[in-house]
C-alpha cells in the first residue's frame, strides 16, 4: 500500500477518535486501515447505496431473477404499520407461545412427559443463523436443549439419536421450501426412529414444522397447529428472525428472542436513517470496497475473541458469499469482481493456526476482529490476557518488526478493523448480525449485482439427482466424464 499506517498515525495524534464510531453496542474502530476519513465512497457510489436502500425498505421487488421483494426488517418491527406487519405479528406471535411452552418445559411429549429436547432439522439458513446464536446466547437459555442437524451424511441424525430420549423429544423440521433433500431425508429418519420408539401415533406431540409451504409439512404429516409459517419475501440467510428461529425460542425463551428483535430493529432503523458518515453498515461496505475492489485484496479474515461467538463465522459464509459471490450483475452482465472468500476462527486459538500468513504470508488480506469488553464469567485473568491478545494482534499486523535476519522480519502496514462489542446479549448480537445484513446489501450496491438469490447451489444439486440412480442401482453410468465414472465404479467395488 502506498501510504504507511504507522506514519498516518504518527501524522495525526486523532486519528483514533476521527477514525472510529460509537454506539450503544459497540466501538468499531477504522483507524488500523488506509484510509484519512469515513468518506470512503464517492457521490455515484453512495447514490447507488441509497437507492438500494431506499428500495430494500420500500418494499420494491429488489430479487428481481426471482420476482420477490426482500424484507427481512419486517420481521423485527415492533410496530404494526400496514396489514404485513399484522400477518408477521400474528406468527411471531404463534411460534414464541409455542417455544416458550418448550422453554418453560411446559410442552409434553406423547407418554405426557415435559419436552426437554429439541432437535433442529435444516441447513443452510434454516440452521446456521439458530445455531450460532444457540451458542452465543448459553448465558440466557433455560434448560431445554436443542441439537442441531444439517448434514446428509446419516452420522449426524445417528450421533444425536444415540443422546437423545424420544419420550422428551421434540423434532423441528425447518425448511423454507421443505423441498431440500438434506432435510427431508433427516426428517424421514428421524420420524420413522420415533415411530419405532412410541408408535405410530406419536408423530403429532413430537414433531413441529417451519416453512412457506406448510401443504408440504403437512403432507409430511405434521400436525397443522404445528406448522409455522413465513413469506418468500424472507431470503434463506435472511430468516433466523422468523419462524425459522424456534429453536432458539425453545432455548432462550420468548422474551431473550423479543430482546434479539429488538437489538435488529435498532440496526434497521441506523441503517435507515443515519447520515452516510456515521453508518456503519455503509463504512464496513466501503472499507471492503477499499480494499477487494481498489486494492485487489484476496480475502477477509474474522477473528472473533470470544468463545461465544465461535460459530459466527459460518454463519457469515452464508450469509456474504451465497449473497455477494454472484458472476453477473443485475442486468445479466458479467461482473469483473464480487465478494470475496470471508474465513477465520476463534481468536486465540486462530493465533496457534493460520495467523502465520495473516503476518508474513504473500496473500493480500484484510483482517476483521472483533472482541467482547464485558464477560460473564468471573475470571478477570482470562479477560485481561483475551483481550491483550487481540490488541496486540492488530499492532502487530501495523508496526511489523524490523530484524536482521529475514525470517523474523516482519512487514508490517498490514491493515484490520476491531469491532468492540460491550457484551453479548440477545440485543447486540441482533443488532450485530442485522449490521452484516445491511452491509451486505451495501456491497451487493456496490458491485451492481443481486444478493437475494442464489441460483448457484442449484446445478450441483441437479447433478446429484442425476447420479443417484447410478449409485442407487450400482450400475455403471454411460456418458460420463472418466472421473465421475471412475469415482462411481471405486465406490461400487469398495463401498
Ligand atoms: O442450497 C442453498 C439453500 O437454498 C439456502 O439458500 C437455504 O438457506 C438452504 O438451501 C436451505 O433451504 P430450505 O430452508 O428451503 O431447506
Amino acid at each position: 500500500m502506498a501510504q504507511d499506517l504507522n506514519q498516518l498515525f504518527q501524522s495525526d495524534p486523532d486519528r483514533f477518535s476521527k477514525l472510529t464510531l460509537e454506539n450503544d453496542f459497540l466501538l468499531a474502530d477504522f483507524s488500523k486501515n488506509h484510509i484519512e476519513s469515513l468518506h470512503l465512497l464517492n457521490k455515484e457510489q453512495l447514490e447507488r447505496i441509497e437507492i438500494a436502500r431506499n428500495n430494500f425498505f420500500g418494499g420494491e421487488r429488489i430479487n428481481h431473477s426471482e420476482d420477490r421483494a426482500a424484507m427481512h426488517f419486517r420481521l423485527r418491527r415492533s410496530e404494526v404499520k400496514d396489514e404485513i406487519d399484522q400477518e408477521v405479528f400474528t406468527v411471531r406471535d404463534q411460534f414464541l407461545n409455542f417455544g416458550d411452552l418448550a422453554f418453560h418445559q411446559k410442552m409434553k411429549g406423547f407418554s405426557g412427559q415435559p419436552i426437554s429436547t429439541v432437535v433442529n432439522i435444516g441447513i443452510g439458513g434454516s440452521d446456521l443463523g439458530p445455531k450460532f446464536l444457540y451458542d452465543a446466547l448459553r448465558d440466557f437459555r433455560g434448560g431445554t436443549k436443542v441439537y442441531f442437524v444439517s448434514n446428509i451424511d446419516g452420522q449426524a441424525l445417528h450421533d444425536v439419536l444415540t443422546e437423545i430420549n424420544a419420550e422428551t423429544t421434540l423434532f423441528i423440521v425447518c425448511s423454507k421450501t421443505f423441498t431440500t433433500q438434506e432435510t427431508l431425508q433427516n426428517a424421514l429418519t428421524a420420524k420413522r426412529w420415533m415411530i419405532q420408539q412410541l408408535g405410530e401415533n406419536c408423530i403429532s406431540h413430537h414433531f413441529a414444522a417451519v416453512s412457506t409451504h406448510v401443504q408440504l409439512a403437512k403432507d409430511f404429516g405434521i400436525d397443522e397447529s404445528r406448522i409455522f409459517g413465513f413469506w418468500d419475501w424472507v431470503g434463506g440467510r435472511y430468516s433466523l428472525w422468523s419462524a425459522v428461529g424456534l429453536s432458539l425460542v425453545c432455548a432462550i425463551g420468548a422474551t431473550h428472542f423479543r430482546e434479539l428483535l429488538q437489538g435488529a430493529e435498532c440496526a434497521d432503523l441506523a441503517f435507515e436513517q443515519d447520515p452516510i458518515e456515521k453508518n456503519l453498515p455503509v463504512i464496513l461496505a466501503g472499507i471492503d470496497h477499499h480494499y477487494f475492489q481498489k486494492n485487489g485484496f484476496n480475502s477477509k479474515v474474522v477473528a472473533a475473541y470470544s468463545h461465544r461467538l465461535a460459530l459466527l463465522v459460518p454463519f457469515l459464509q452464508q450469509l456474504v458469499m451465497e449473497s455477494n459471490g454472484k458472476g453477473v450483475d443485475v442486468d445479466g452482465n458479467p461482473v469483473h469482481r464480487s465478494g470475496v472468500v470471508w474465513w477465520g476462527a476463534p481468536g486465540t486459538d486462530a493465533q496457534h493456526s493460520f495467523f502465520q500468513l495473516i503476518h508474513q504470508g504473500t496473500e493480500k488480506l484484510h483482517v476483521e476482529f472483533i472482541g467482547v469488553t464485558h464477560q460473564t464469567h468471573s475470571s478477570q485473568e482470562h479477560q485481561t490476557k483475551l483481550l491483550s491478545n487481540l490488541f496486540a494482534q492488530s499492532r502487530a499486523l501495523m508496526i511489523g518488526q524490523k530484524s536482521t535476519s529475514p525470517e523474523k522480519t516482519f512487514l508490517g502496514n498490514r491493515p484490520s478493523t476491531t469491532l468492540l462489542l460491550k457484551a453479548i446479549t440477545p440485543r447486540s448480537m441482533g443488532y450485530l448480525v442485522a449490521t452484516y445484513e445491511h452491509r451486505v446489501l451495501c456491497e451487493a450496491a456496490l458491485f451492481n449485482i443481486n444478493p437475494f438469490d442464489q441460483f448457484g447451489v442449484e446445478l450441483g444439486k441437479k447433478l446429484c439427482n442425476e447420479l443417484l440412480p447410478f449409485i442407487q442401482n450400482a450400475s455403471n453410468p454411460q456418458n460420463l466424464d472418466s472421473s465421475t465414472a471412475g469415482l462411481i465404479q471405486y465406490l461400487h467395488k469398495n463401498g
